[in-house]
């Protein structure tokens, strides 16, 4: 990618130390970089840390540099605009288009791609307002990256804490690169694991997460499609602008997709699904028994939503599987991943390896994409974020 002109865009949370990060692997990658920092991120992180960091002044004041029109000048040079962290404050800001600070005004000034990275406690993320707030960024075109679940500024934990620096970097970059490539498109994701009832207070399912597909979604609607999520037991949160569907079994599962297909431009099948359920499920608690040290469990087997969507489609579309294995030598997972597509009959299937350790609960992936005729299209490795946009990148690139 050629050297880009980005903008950071620095407000006032605890968070603010991390976008050192963000300018340091932007300037690394070559870019160059102007921090516009508000007087309160400066409480946080100081000047001299982010000129060194940056190569350039640090703009704050709006009264500064006045013979240069720079309040405008910065965001009308911009190829690339990144807020992080963003806070609730600022983002209502952006949100009603206000201009009483330098962020604000370069921001306006600016028809570049912008990405914006959250960070602030649970109950403010969740507020209506803010919610409406994102709700209207977002239409505008604007990416938000994150925020994620985990460790927020005091001993409490929950949904907030900003994205990682790299996984803000590659968000960025990918929204240069792709502003918008998948405008006017609709892509239907499955994520999350189906559970399969025994009795009232039990399952049988499996340990996906749901954090790839939400990924995929997520890299999606940053890309301007318009996205439905069927989550089937999400352990992470899904992101808002999406039209969610929540599904449990993979019954639920089938009649979800089977009506959302029909409208689909593409169709990423990353739920890990049932292959079996119990041929009873018992009304009341099953007991334990005295008489016998083994329970049998009789199970029938589910449909296989993908093949039959696969043999069924009505129209041009694009249909992705995915195929999580424990295998641990390459070569014998690819030849798995071949015998399966040819017997889903998608147009590309995603392998992972899975295990104890790795594939399900992390924030990374590691996959191979091989199309229709078994022939390996690419592979990607990193962040579950920066896996989906790969797999955007290559589906539609080979269409
Ligand atoms: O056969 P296996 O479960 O490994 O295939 C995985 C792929 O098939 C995933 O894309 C999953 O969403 C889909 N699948 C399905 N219906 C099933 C089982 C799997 O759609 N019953």
């Amino acid at each position: 990618m050629a050297a880009l002109n980005v903008v950071v865009g620095i407000s006032g949370g605890i968070a603010a130390y991390k976008a050192v990060s963000v300018v340091r692997e932007l300037v690394l990658a070559g870019h160059d970089v102007h921090v516009v920092a508000t007087s309160n991120a400066l409480r946080f992180v100081g000047l001299p840390t982010l000129e060194a960091i940056s190569r350039n002044p640090v703009n704050t004041d709006l009264y500064e540099g006045v013979d240069e029109v720079r309040h405008v000048a910065v965001g009308q040079a911009a190829d690339l605009i990144v807020v992080a962290p963003a806070t609730a404050h600022t983002i209502a800001k952006i949100a009603t288009g206000q201009a009483s600070d330098f962020l604000g005004n370069t921001i306006l000034a600016s028809t570049a791609p912008i990405v914006i990275a959250p960070a602030m406690h649970t109950e403010m993320w969740q507020n209506p307002a803010t919610v409406a707030n994102i709700e209207t960024l977002r239409s505008r075109g604007i990416h938000i990256v994150g925020p994620e679940t985990g460790q927020l500024t005091g001993s409490d934990s929950g949904q907030g804490r900003m994205s990682e620096p790299s996984d803000i970097v590659a968000a960025a970059l990918a929204a240069v690169a792709s502003s918008h490539d998948l405008a006017g498109r609709t892509v239907l994701v499955t994520a999350g694991g189906t559970r399969e009832p025994l009795d009232p207070v039990r399952f049988i399912g499996n340990r996906s997460s749901g954090k790839q597909g939400v990924a995929v979604a997520n890299a999606a609607l940053a890309r301007g499609a318009s996205v439905t999520l069927i989550g089937a037991n999400l352990e992470v949160a899904p992101p808002v602008g999406v039209r969610l569907i929540e599904v449990g079994t993979t019954l639920e599962l089938q009649t979800a997709v089977e009506a959302e297909a029909v409208t689909a431009d593409l169709v990423v099948m990353a739920a890990a699904v049932a292959d079996y359920r119990p041929a009873e499920t018992a009304q009341s608690k099953i007991k334990k028994r005295s008489d016998s040290r083994t329970l049998e469990l009789r199970l029938e087997e589910n449909p296989d939503i993908l093949r039959t969507l696969s043999s069924h489609r009505s129209r041009d579309q694009i249909i992705v599987g995915f195929a999580a294995e424990t295998e641990t030598d390459d070569s014998v997972l690819l030849q798995l991943g071949q015998a399966k597509i040819s017997r889903k009959g998608c147009d590309f299937l995603v392998i992972n390896r899975v295990g104890w350790t790795e594939g399900f609960a992390s924030d990374r992936n590691t996959v191979i994409v091989i199309n229709k005729l078994g022939d390996r299209v690419g592979e990607a490795n990193g962040s579950k974020l920066s896996v989906a946009h790969r797999i955007l990148d290559l589906v539609f690139a080979a269409r």
